[in-house]
């Protein structure tokens, strides 16, 4: 069983959040404690004092564990640019997020960890999200939206995953658009090109129901 997983998508606005949180949802129905960081956040708002960012306060929200709000989110930027920019006055240090994701390891049985952006996305100067993943030592868990371009994305994130020498625990297909025609057949053609797992199909929903959701995942046992 694995302590934790990196979620990660083929783009910003793919759903990572909602399969983070559905993740969480799912871990818990097993009678698991989850805790969840989103250590870099661009686009903050200012809330008592701190910035902070919705997607944190999702993460924060849903905890097994009350958590203070900067053990989850370190590096909360307030323009809603790329972090290697948004924080060129304060870059994000690997080893700082790392020293909190050890903190959350010692109080829950799963940390989830939300990247930022797609897997190539800059965290400062010289790393990415892969430095991330491959700093905390976690799987990686990609999230696909299911929409027009979503084949050739899948395909480039998972090689680039694959080249990192990080592992992929699998994929999810996150259903964010309602019209796209052909959305199984999509589904199916990406399944057929990756070999890693499909971890779930989570469905289109106008209001996000995340038991509903997690009940729609199955992680592979061992993982
Ligand atoms: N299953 C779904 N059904 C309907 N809408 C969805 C679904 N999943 C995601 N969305 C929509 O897509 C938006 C983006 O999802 P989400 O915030 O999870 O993406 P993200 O990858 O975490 O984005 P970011 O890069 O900003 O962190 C949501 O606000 C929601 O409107
Ligand atoms: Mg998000």
């Amino acid at each position: 069983m694995e302590k934790g997983y990196l979620i990660t998508g083929t783009d910003t606005d793919v759903g990572k959040t909602w399969a983070t949180i559905a993740l969480m949802h799912h871990f818990k129905s097993q009678g698991k404690s989850v805790v969840g960081m989103k250590p870099v956040a661009s686009g903050c708002f200012m809330h008592e004092g701190q910035l902070k960012n919705e997607d944190a306060l999702l993460i924060q929200e849903n905890a097994s564990v009350k958590l203070d709000y900067d053990l989850i989110n370190p590096y909360a930027y307030e323009l809603p640019v790329s972090p290697h920019l948004a924080g060129i006055k304060n870059p994000v240090i690997l080893n700082e997020v790392a020293l909190r994701f050890e903190a959350l390891k010692e109080l829950a049985d799963i940390v989830l960890v939300e990247g930022a952006g797609g897997w190539c996305t800059p965290l400062n100067e010289r790393e990415d999200i892969s430095d991330l993943a491959k700093s905390l030592a976690l799987p990686v868990i990609m999230v696909v939206a299911i929409r027009l371009g979503c084949i050739n994305h899948a395909k480039l994130t998972y090689q680039a995953i694959k080249r990192s020498g990080v592992k992929c625990a699998g994929w999810i297909a996150m259903c964010t658009d309602p019209d796209l025609l052909s959305r199984d057949e999509n589904i199916q053609t990406i399944k057929t090109a990756l070999d890693a797992s499909l971890l779930g199909v989570l469905p289109y929903m106008e209001v996000a129901d995340f038991s509903f959701l997690s009940e729609q995942l199955s992680m592979p046992t061992g993982q």
